[in-house]
């Protein structure tokens, strides 16, 4: 891809970034409201985690201007934000004590499903290590958040 391109891409991993720094401020609204505070201060940690991860992965492409990285799926900007708005709200919900542990470990849950759904690793393709070292981790993380909400949606 073009210069152009990489930095429109860069934006979208920007974009992306937020959402994960989004959904780590929804699991410290969870960890406030909940009895296994440590359960929820850990997916915070690994959401910010992601967060560091994607800027760097924009920070990649930037620094790479393109070369070696191809558009994959088709992926807005504006679906992200859309995604970030809803999980602002359902922050908000969760913080004003509007939710009980089984519903709040429900909707984790139907978040982390939703973001593995999203398959970040299919937006740009490319063989370049650590972007997709980087990559492989989030999904890896992702795909451990799903099993470890459902758990806990059987537990509350
Ligand atoms: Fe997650």
């Amino acid at each position: 891809m073009d210069e152009s391109e990489a930095r429109r891409y860069a934006g979208m991993l920007g974009r992306m970034a937020e959402l994960e720094a989004a959904i780590s401020a929804f699991y410290r609204a969870c960890a406030g409201r909940c009895q296994d505070p440590g359960f929820w201060t850990g997916l915070s940690a690994d959401e910010d985690r992601h967060a560091a991860y994607l800027r760097e992965m924009a920070g990649i492409v930037l620094e790479r201007q393109g070369k070696g990285f191809s558009p994959g799926r088709p992926f807005t900007a504006d679906a992200v934000a859309k995604f970030i708005g809803y999980v602002g709200e359902r922050t908000r919900e969760v913080a004003d004590g509007r939710m009980d542990g089984k519903m709040i470990a429900s909707l984790a849950n139907a978040i982390e499903k939703r973001l593995f759904a999203d398959r970040y690793d299919e937006v740009l393709k490319t063989v370049d290590e650590r972007y997709t070292a980087l990559m492989a981790a989030i999904m890896s993380d992702t795909a451990t958040h799903v099993e470890a909400t459902a758990r806990k949606m059987l537990s509350a």
